[in-house]
């Protein structure tokens, strides 16, 4: 009976433990070292040395932009006094979109709410210079050093509404008013483009790009080998954990020693690598202590569990048809705290087929097949033009004129067809954009290749690339309510 209760704790205990490391930390950070060393310099010489700085953070979804701030900020916490030399004001562009909002928080991060009490503001930037004078304080009148990081920058850059934040902030970090450093993260790799000249002009055109899987140059690094180390590494639980009551084999002669403390060292290594950084535990306010009571025996059958599973040809083609469908490490870690979830006293380990239930629903092109059949006719045509474009060219990208000549050549064939106009098709076109069904690709042409001249390529030239695979635009056709047959037949006939 003991026996039982006890397994009962340690499961949930283990399940617990396994939740919090899967959901919570977000200050460590694998891999693109360059990438976060330039971060890291910005961050710390605004802090430390007053400079200022501007840089711009690019990469898909669940790349690691946000993460690798965190774990940035989170290095420069434990080496400077960040309360006392910076202060770091957090913005998202979902949210912060109207100035006005931007400018409530902003002043409430500053937490200067009570010395701005009713005052009215002219404009944008008398407010902002109120905002950073009132920092000036003490007998040196010295400025503490701003950080801002703009989460989902392009949001800021809203086509229709002047960008007076960016302008703002930019000007401030162009003219070294204050030490300020200005952090965007995007996944839209056109963001340039959107920027209006004269934030542009006070931009530092600093990018830094996050593209997972990329630096990796050794082959053995496949996106299927990383997400393998992932499995792993989340779920695996350290040793450490449990007062380790088996004591050191006595056995063990001297001559063995420097063995022993290399295998030593490979645990403790292990061990970091699997635990929950106690900052986070402490940021979740989880007292760490009832860890304790997991035991060393049950945390080495669970992990030798893992070490088994992760080599099961079941699960390998789980997880790869996993990487195939997406890179973003979020919806991974998802699929991980599901597959936590249903660990329970009846069940504690994990079943192949309960993985790739999860796998499967994770992966289900259901709702792409929905957005698509939702489209309008035209703009499920450009969908086919921009498919045949693409399988004829090998995967190249088009751009808007060669979809259109497409579509044109098509609809000319069928008299059926009215002839739409060239705004109308182009209206469509961008709605496909909106909706993210088509996205913007880096220019590959070499004159092209500088971001100041992307900006001046017309949007009818613009490159794009299919963001949906082609089996669900084959579903989306199938199903597809009310479709004009020749449209069916265009979609089964490339050569149209
Ligand atoms: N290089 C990385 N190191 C550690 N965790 C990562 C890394 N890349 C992504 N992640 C994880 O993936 C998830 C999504 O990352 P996030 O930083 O929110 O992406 P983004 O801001 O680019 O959309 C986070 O939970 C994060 O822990
Ligand atoms: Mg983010």
């Amino acid at each position: 009976m003991h026996d039982l209760l006890d397994s009962v704790t340690q499961i949930k205990l283990l399940r617990k433990y396994l939740k919090i490391k899967v959901l919570e930390d977000n200050i460590r950070f694998r891999d693109h070292k360059s990438e976060r060393d330039h971060v890291y310099n910005l961050i710390s010489r605004s802090i430390l040395h007053g400079e200022s700085h501007s840089a711009l953070i690019i990469g898909p979804r669940g790349s690691g932009k946000t993460t690798l701030i965190n774990s940035v900020l989170h290095q420069i916490a434990s080496e400077a006094d960040l309360a006392n030399d910076a202060i770091i004001v957090k913005l998202n562009g979902f949210i912060h979109q109207d100035d006005k909002i931007a400018l409530k928080s902003i002043t409430a991060q500053m937490q200067l709410e009570n010395a701005v009490g009713d005052r009215v503001f002219g404009t944008f930037a008398e407010n902002l210079n109120f905002l950073l004078n009132c920092l000036m304080s003490g007998v040196d009148r010295k400025c503490k050093s701003m950080v801002f990081i703009l989460e989902e920058f392009d949001m800021f850059c809203h086509s229709g509404r002047t960008q007076t934040l960016l302008y703002n902030l930019f000007d401030i970090t162009h003219s070294k008013q204050a030490p300020m450093c200005v952090l965007g993260t995007t996944n839209r790799i056109d963001v340039m483009e959107m920027l209006e000249k004269r934030v542009k002009s006070r931009f530092s055109h600093r990018h830094i790009f996050l593209f997972p899987n990329e630096n990796q140059t050794d082959a053995e690094k496949s996106p299927l080998e990383t997400c393998k180390q992932m499995f792993v590494q989340y779920l695996s639980m350290p040793l450490s954990l449990a007062k380790k009551n088996v004591t050191e084999t006595p056995n063990k002669r001297k001559g063995r020693r420097s063995v022993v403390n290399i295998e030593k060292m490979d645990i403790d290594t292990e061990d970091t690598l699997y635990a929950i950084p106690e900052e986070v535990l402490t940021r979740c306010k989880v007292d760490s202590r009832q860890f304790q009571s997991l035991e060393y025996g049950f945390i080495e059958s669970w992990n030798a569990h893992i070490q088994s599973i992760v080599k099961d040809q079941k699960l390998i083609d789980c997880l790869e048809k996993f990487c195939y469908y997406t890179i973003n490490e979020q919806l991974f870690k998802d699929v991980l705290f599901q597959i936590v979830s249903k660990l329970s006293p009846s069940k504690p380990y994990m079943e192949i087929n309960d993985i790739s239930s999860i796998i499967d629903n994770a992966v289900a092109p259901e709702h792409r097949v929905k957005l698509l059949q939702s489209l309008s006719i035209l703009e499920l045509s450009l969908v086919i033009a921009i498919m045949h474009g693409m399988q004829i060219f090998d995967g190249q990208p088009m751009n808007f004129e060669m979809v259109l000549h497409r579509y044109t050549k098509f609809s000319n064939t069928n008299s059926s067809n009215q002839t739409v106009p060239r705004p109308v098709v182009l209206k469509a076109f961008e709605h496909l954009q909106e909706l993210e069904i088509i996205m913007p690709v880096k220019n590959t042409d070499s004159i092209y290749n500088t971001d100041t001249t992307t900006g001046r390529v017309q949007k009818e030239y613009k490159l794009f690339a299919l963001a949906v695979p082609v089996e669900d635009i084959k579903e989306a056709v199938k199903g597809f309510k009310a479709l004009p047959t020749e449209i069916n037949h265009w979609f089964n006939n490339s050569v149209l």
